[in-house]
């Protein structure tokens, strides 16, 4: 029990916390807390307001929905944002069946006759709500704030699962239906796996994953990521439905995607029987689930229940707790990164947790460790909650020997003594070292020599043995390195040195926008790079760009402003660069060639299957002719190119809709009429090659 000015403090305490973890959640697609400690945070502010009703403020995170609206960045890309027709809520959740109970007998004496429940999965992904009008897809917005959202049409149109025209009997002229977008486990790992090759930072969850595609800026990217919708609430002025089930099976019969998991059941029993059944059965999904919701089924009884200023009261979801192992806490590990930022890692007694060991847990930082109170010897709690490492979300204090002994987090790098800073606003201590600590260097060295970056073939071992024979200090220094050099590391020979500097020689030809972002300059990631590369064309403009110029530049807000500048204003990294120069590497953009041909302006082109070349180069040549390559077909699509095994899907949604398809042979021999039809063009001839051949289809 708290005296009242204790619960003023909690209270002020909870909602800060609260609010923040919402914003990092929903904006930043990087959650601090998982959905356990979020709910009993929330349950523990909630219970306090109920016992101060005096102490309720109408903008307290128990009244109002976590907003995931795009915060507006100076010169970066904003999403249109309309006002919700109904508003956009959340649902009352709990991990306890007795509360499930307790849900279902106070509708039944509220409502006083017999009723049925429709039972759901709870889908872990984003919140989305289409509407349709005349059968067509008209606007997808976000659940925003709950009553304006982000307009993300043109992203959802190329969600593969997502009809942009309906069919069928009885739709109405115009209704909302919303549901989640999500990402397929397989669909994520692939993307984290091709994030790490980019170094990337990797999404720490699927959820995170659908959120963030679901905002990018570039509609045919958000088409290669995956994404699925399920849809789950059917809206509307004077729909014909009597129950939630009709209106969701009519949609299903439009084409709309609706699951095929849920069930109506007609009491408590057999709603815990299908919460027992998916708490298990859930595992064998090719998606991720945190639970089940379970709604009022009949949609006079819906509106008779009625809505908080939060929740429907017709509706509960029943939460599955994310598995947990408890293990004793060995020691902690501090790890030092190419960016300096220094992590906590937890050696653990190894632990059975989701089918395989675990050995090891991020403690996220120094925060995270006080917050927990956590002592070496102690028994911690271990999730995994989709996160890349498992994380320790508590410690068991009854458990707790007198022989566990107080964690010092280093007050200097333990790589190279120098002491750590922390930056105002950064949850991580640094080693300020940059160019001094022996494992940034090497950090900085491999990021250098990375695939997307120089692609010299050369690993961590050759780094460490350059480094440590004092060969190597930095990236200029790999382009003096002689044959003699390169023998006397461990087991190098003349044919071994002779490909590592050949590799050298042709990294000299990376394109400027490789070079840039293989510099490493902090937040400064490949597409960042290409964009500056783009917009500056040559690093002496980059380096005197001033902040304003910088920030006119898309996707590049202040925090990576700062960072450039600081980048530039550091004498050694301008020393770098002219030896980096003087080696001849480029920094300067190149001139961006022309269409080869024009034969394909205004098409948008969709591609299916597998191709004779790869299919980015099959992207690649596509918009070297003039067209747009995109990820899913639409009214827009002029044809299908499919190769040797087509998607079925796209196959048949092409014919249905009357695109025409083509074939590889006959697209080269579409592409062989407009070669030259460029520089026809350039001598002033108006002919439209490319409207002509296209009519043939
Ligand atoms: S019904 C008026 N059904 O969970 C509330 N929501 O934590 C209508 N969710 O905001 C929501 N699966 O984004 C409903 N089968 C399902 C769901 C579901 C996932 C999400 C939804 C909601 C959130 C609440």
């Amino acid at each position: 029990m708290h005296s009242k000015e204790e619960a003023i403090k909690r209270i002020s305490q909870l909602r800060q916390t609260l609010s923040e973890s919402n914003r990092l959640y929903y904006v930043e697609n990087a959650p601090v807390l998982s959905d356990f400690e979020f709910d009993t945070l929330m349950k523990e502010l909630s219970d306090l307001e109920k016992q101060y009703p005096d102490l309720v403020t109408p903008d307290s995170p128990t009244r109002k929905v976590g907003s995931d609206l795009s915060v507006q960045k100076p010169g970066g890309k904003e999403f249109a944002q309309y006002p919700h027709r109904y508003p956009m809520l959340s649902l009352g959740n709990t991990y306890d069946i007795a509360e499930v109970e307790a849900f279902v007998d106070r509708a039944a004496k509220s409502l006083g006759h017999s009723f049925t429940f429709s039972c759901e999965l709870k889908f872990d992904g984003t919140a989305i709500c289409l509407t349709y009008r005349n059968g067509l897809l008209y606007r997808a917005l976000t659940r925003g704030d709950g009553t304006i959202g982000d307009d993300v049409t043109e992203n959802v149109r190329h969600i593969g699962n997502i009809p942009q025209k309906l069919s069928g009997a009885g739709i109405p002229d115009e209704f909302e239906i919303r549901g989640e977008i999500y990402m397929p486990y397989a669909a994520f790992d692939r993307l984290n796996e091709e994030r790490e090759r980019d170094e990337d930072p990797p999404f720490a969850n699927p959820r995170n994953a659908a959120s963030g595609s679901l905002k990018l800026i570039d509609p045919e990217e958000v088409g290669h990521r995956g994404l699925e919708c399920t849809l789950y609430h059917v809206l509307g002025e004077n729909l014909p439905f009597v129950t939630h089930g009709q209106a969701l099976d009519a949609a299903e019969s439009w084409g709309l995607p609706i699951s095929d998991k849920r069930r109506i059941c007609r009491d408590i029993s057999e709603i815990e029987e299908y919460i027992n059944y998916w708490d298990t059965e859930r595992k064998f999904l090719p998606f991720a689930t945190d639970g089940i919701v379970i709604k009022v089924n009949e949609l006079p009884y819906q509106r008779e229940l009625g809505y908080t200023a939060k929740f429907p009261r017709w509706a509960v979801a029943y939460k599955f707790k994310a598995e947990q192992a408890l293990t004793r806490l060995l020691s902690i590990d501090y790890q030092v990164g190419r960016t300096g930022a220094v992590t906590p890692v937890a050696n653990l007694e190894p632990v059975q947790l989701s089918g395989t060991v675990v050995k090891r847990a991020s403690l996220h930082n120094s925060d995270q460790m006080a917050m927990l109170d956590i002592h070496i010897g102690d028994y911690v709690y271990v999730e995994k909650g989709g996160e890349i490492i498992p994380k320790i979300t508590g410690v068991e204090l009854s458990k707790r020997g007198n022989d566990v002994s107080l964690p010092h987090f280093p007050e200097v790098c333990p790589d190279c003594g120098t002491p750590l800073v922390r930056d105002e606003g950064e949850a991580k201590f640094f080693c300020p070292n940059t160019d001094g600590c022996p494992t940034q260097i090497k950090g900085k060295l491999l990021h250098f020599i990375g695939r997307k970056a120089m692609n010299v073939i050369a690993g961590d071992a050759t780094i460490d043995q350059l480094y440590s024979l004092n060969l190597v200090k930095d990236p200029a220094d790999l382009y003096s390195l002689t044959k003699d050099d390169l023998l006397r590391l461990e087991g190098w020979k003349e044919r071994s040195a002779q490909r590592f500097l050949e590799s050298l020689e042709a990294s000299k030809k990376a394109p400027f926008d490789h070079v840039l972002f293989a510099l490493g300059i902090r937040y400064v990631g490949e597409s960042t790079a290409r964009e500056l590369a783009a917009s500056f064309k040559d690093i002496d403009s980059i380096a005197a760009a001033t902040r304003e110029e910088l920030l006119q530049v898309e996707d590049i807000g202040e925090v990576i402003a700062d960072s450039i500048t600081e980048y530039f204003k550091d004498e050694r990294h301008l020393e770098m660069i002219s030896r980096l120069k003087a080696a001849g590497l480029r920094f300067e953009a190149e001139q961006e060639a022309g269409p080869v041909s024009g034969i394909l302006k205004g098409k948008t082109v969709v591609i299916s299957g597998n191709f004779s070349i790869s299919r980015e180069e099959m992207k690649q040549l596509i918009k070297s002719h003039g067209g747009k390559n995109s990820g899913s077909l639409s009214g827009r699509t002029s044809f299908l190119l499919a190769g040797e095994k087509p998607g079925p899907e796209k196959m048949k949604k092409a014919g249905a809709s009357g695109i025409p398809v083509i074939s590889e042979g006959q697209f080269m021999e579409m592409l062989s009429a407009g070669e030259g039809s460029a520089s026809a063009e350039a001598q002033g001839q108006a002919a439209d090659d490319g409207g002509k051949q296209l009519t043939l289809f």
